[in-house]
């Protein structure tokens, strides 16, 4: 199948990145389906778009029009059956490898086996959820970043099993749905999360030192290297979970100190501040 030829497209889990692929899918001119665990989970993610979409239109970056053309297009469900025909699926499902294993299973028996099986794990191996399937050379890693509506990268993985004809799909899907792609093979972190877990677990231990404040470390880092964010707000916009656990598995990988999960962090992931989705992280959202 040719990028060209996709109509419709499943999406596992419509949280933050789900969502946003979801939106980012429906505004390239596919039907999309997600799917999520129960129905009052299927109603935030599409409370979460219709956001997302109703601030693309006041910014400008789309007409009213498109807005409603894109709401039409999309159907949320908690019924995996509902995303049977397919042309593509794309799982953001919560980044645990069991969970995303049991989805793999799902998705091969479930969808035609000539289709592409998609993950947007941030970390976890690509080959891992392929052996999952009878089809272990059309699973890829299709990596957006967060917010998907916004950010322009997406990160292609190769698993080991993945083929030629797969990766060149899932860049023609990639250039159909307006990202720049770039390719990294089947290691912890990739690319982009490998950076950064460094660059994150450091500003997070330079707090812990009491060195600098939170506040000082984020101007620093945006008047001082043109970041958008500081360290600490990007790591609420993220999400503590999220950023822990890759930087659990890029541990697990490496065994390198520097990438393990600063105690500080592994704290306030128990204390349930993860940042803006529970309304406290390292700032507070609340007010
Ligand atoms: N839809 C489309 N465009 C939108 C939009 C929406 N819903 N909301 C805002 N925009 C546009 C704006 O119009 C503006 O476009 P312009 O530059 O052409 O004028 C642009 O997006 C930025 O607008 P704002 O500064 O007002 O946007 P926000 O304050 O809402 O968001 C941000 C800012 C884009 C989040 C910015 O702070 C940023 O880029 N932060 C860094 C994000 C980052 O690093 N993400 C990667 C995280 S790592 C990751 O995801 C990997 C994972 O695996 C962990």
């Amino acid at each position: 199948m040719k990028p060209e030829d996709v109509k419709k497209v499943g999406v596992i889990g419509c949280g933050i990145m789900g969502s946003g692929i979801v939106e980012v899918c429906a505004k390239a001119g596919a039907e999309v389906t997600y799917v999520e665990v129960d129905d009052e989970r299927v109603e935030q993610g599409r409370a979460r778009i219709e956001k997302s979409l109703a601030r693309a239109v006041e910014r400008g970056k789309i007409s009213e029009e498109d807005r409603v053309g894109a709401m039409s297009s999309i159907h949320g469900t908690a019924d995996y059956e509902e995303i049977a025909d397919s042309d593509l699926v794309i799982e953001a499902a919560t980044e645990n490898l069991e969970i995303k294993l049991e989805i793999f299973r799902t998705l091969d028996q479930l969808t035609r086996d000539d289709i592409v099986l998609a993950t947007n794990t941030s970390s976890l191996p690509i080959v891992r959820m392929a052996t999952q399937t009878k089809r272990p050379d059309k699973v890829v890693g299709m990596h957006f970043f967060n917010p998907p509506p916004i950010m322009p990268l997406l990160e292609l993985v190769r698993g080991i099993t993945t083929s030629d004809d797969t990766l060149e799909f899932a860049r023609g899907m990639g250039e159909r749905l307006g990202k720049t792609t770039v390719v990294a093979k089947d290691r912890a972190g990739f690319i982009v999360n490998y950076l950064l877990t460094y660059y994150l677990n450091s500003a997070i231990r330079m707090l812990e030192e009491e060195f600098a404040t939170k506040e000082d470390i984020d101007t620093a880092v945006k008047l001082g290297l043109s970041h958008p964010m500081g360290p600490f707000e990007l790591l609420d916009l993220i999400g503590l979970d999220t950023m822990m656990a890759v930087a659990e598995v890029l541990y697990d990988e490496f065994k390198d100190p520097d990438v393990a999960p600063p105690p500080m962090a592994r704290r306030m992931v128990h204390a349930g501040y993860l940042g803006r989705k529970t309304g406290k992280g390292f700032y507070d959202y609340t007010s």
